[in-house]
């Protein structure tokens, strides 16, 4: 198995820790982020970063119980880099002060102007006098500890940018990660050079490295695999394929609750493409008859996420000998679990998965994908030969089309969002827009309205369009169609599906909307 150098992220809990990985992957690096708890002296020996990047976080140094990094990371002779609380707590430990906020808080975006001209961290910046960077701090450094110079200066944090040269030990106050401070990865990019990184962490070598370590996880044994015709659930069937052969079996849940078609491609396109072995398990009966009178978003989650895990389970006694089940949990998933805050403080919305199935039936996961972004999961599609169609698709969301048809599921309501759907997708990709729309689809409404079509009065279903752009899921804008494009889809869709006489187009950006109408 290739070793690649690693960068450990120690996580404070900044709301944007997941970008200072995403800049490192961009840059061909791998690295982990694990909370500071668990970054003790011995995990310190075992992971062997090569370098440490101690992230921001909410918390004040004086508070009590404030997160620290162990004192031996001090020790281990690689470079660090700390960002926002990352260098207030770097300085508080080495000697440094910092002072709480008292009318220097910096929100938002400010400009750091260079005091001293060369470090290497960076390299790139200055070529104008000044950068654009984005501050989020109550608390800022008094005093720089021994050892320490400042490079930069904003007018609320004397100590933008500081290094000690002689250690490789570098901290900024601001946040190089988001996409507010434009010359970021800069940073990052001097960051890892300066750490001595190849750069050599590629798909392709991920690829081998997975399949070597599923091999080596599963042995004999066999796994299933629930496969919901999503990206990650494909790839990482496609991936587990290529390593175990037909020690895999695929079990596909129709619910009921797919869009127009889409049963029937999953399994073609498994079926036929990759010779997989696979169950079509169509209990879309038992799903739509046990949500009935359901109108409420969570309990229908909850409905569908536990009848999920019955069905599953009853199939999946079937395969004799199974030891493992396969998920495509991704990164993200991974960092929220284990987050230093203990994951989001409020739920918004209970997200399905099948966190319960390994527990309840004595299986073993295997998680290929946990270490890769959605995109980078695309990706990895792409190096297993996965077709075009079916790596872009949109997102589509576990409970379907339950949470696309606000208030009570009947059937005839599904079929007219699915036909309705249809006919917008087809308008989104003749139009040649649907690369660039993170996800798009149709909610029928709990609602009728009249109508007047030739010389009939209707009474009918109303639908809303859905079109957002994204990069993560987690916010997104709406997208901006043209009116010709309205009026066109809104003009096919009342005269080709029967039951919708007025199209509306949801314009509500997240936050404060969320994607997903439910
Ligand atoms: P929201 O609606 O929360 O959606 O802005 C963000 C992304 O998550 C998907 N989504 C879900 N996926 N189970 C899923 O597997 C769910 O219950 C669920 N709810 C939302 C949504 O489609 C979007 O991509």
């Amino acid at each position: 198995m290739t070793h690649h150098d690693r960068l450990l992220i120690i996580d404070f809990g900044s709301q944007v820790t997941q970008l200072i990985a995403r800049r490192l992957r961009e840059l061909n690096v791998y690295c982990e982020i694990h909370p500071f708890q668990n970054v003790t002296d011995g995990f310190l020996t075992e992971f062997a970063p090569k370098a440490v990047i101690f992230s921001g976080g909410p918390s004040s140094v004086f508070a009590d119980g404030a997160p620290m990094p162990p004192e031996s990371v001090f020790k281990l002779g690689i470079p660090i880099l700390g960002i926002c609380y990352g260098q207030q707590v770097m300085m508080h430990c080495l000697g440094g002060k910092v002072e709480r906020g008292h009318g220097t808080a910096e929100f938002g975006r400010a400009y750091v102007t260079p005091t001293r001209t060369r470090l290497s961290l960076l390299d790139g910046w200055f070529d104008a006098d000044k950068e654009q960077v984005w501050m989020s701090h109550g608390d800022h450094v008094s005093e720089i500890a021994p050892g320490f110079d400042v490079y930069g200066t904003s007018p609320n944090a004397p100590f933008a940018i500081t290094a000690d040269t002689g250690r490789n030990f570098f901290a900024v106050q601001f946040h190089p990660e988001v996409h507010h401070t434009p010359n970021g990865k800069k940073l990052y990019e001097n960051f890892v050079r300066i750490a001595g990184f190849k750069g050599d962490w590629t798909m392709g070598a991920y690829r081998d490295d997975a399949i070597a370590k599923i091999r080596e996880q599963v042995g004999d044994k066999k796994v299933i695999c629930g496969l919901s015709g999503g990206v990650d659930s494909s790839v990482a069937a496609v991936l587990i394929h290529e390593a175990i052969g037909d020690q895999l079996t695929c079990v596909f849940v129709d619910h009921g609750l797919l869009r127009l078609n889409e049963a029937s491609e999953v399994v073609t396109m498994f079926r036929d493409n990759y010779n997989i072995p696979l169950i079509h398990a169509d209990e879309s009966d038992l799903f739509l008859n046990e949500l009935e009178g359901v109108s409420d978003p969570e309990q229908k989650r909850k409905t569908i996420g536990k009848l999920f895990i019955d069905v599953f389970q009853k199939y999946a006694n079937e395969i004799e000998g199974a030891e493992f089940l396969a998920q495509g949990t991704l990164y993200p998933d991974v960092i929220e679990s284990v987050s230093f805050s203990g994951g989001p403080s409020v739920t918004i919305k209970s997200h399905h998965n099948v966190g319960g199935l390994p527990e309840k039936m004595g299986l073993k996961l295997v998680e290929p994908l946990r270490e890769l972004f959605k995109d980078e999961v695309r990706e990895l599609g792409r190096e297993l030969g996965l077709p075009e169609s079916f790596i872009g698709r949109h997102p589509f969301p576990g409970p379907g089309l339950a949470i696309r048809c606000p208030g009570e599921i009947t059937r005839d309501k599904l079929e007219i969002l699915r036909k309705a759907d249809a006919v917008y997708i087809d308008q989104i990709r003749k139009h040649g827009l649907y690369d660039e729309i993170w996800q798009a689809f149709v909610a029928i409404l709990p609602v009728r309205t009249v109508g007047v079509m030739g010389d009939y009065r209707t009474y009918d279903y109303a639908c809303a369009l859905r079109a957002v752009t994204s990069v993560d899921g987690m916010t997104a804008d709406y997208y901006p169609f043209t009116h010709e494009f309205l009026g066109e889809t809104a003009t096919r869709i009342i005269n080709e599906v029967q039951g919708i006489n007025r199209v509306t187009y949801d314009i509500t950006s997240k936050p404060p909307g969320t994607i997903e109408w439910e």
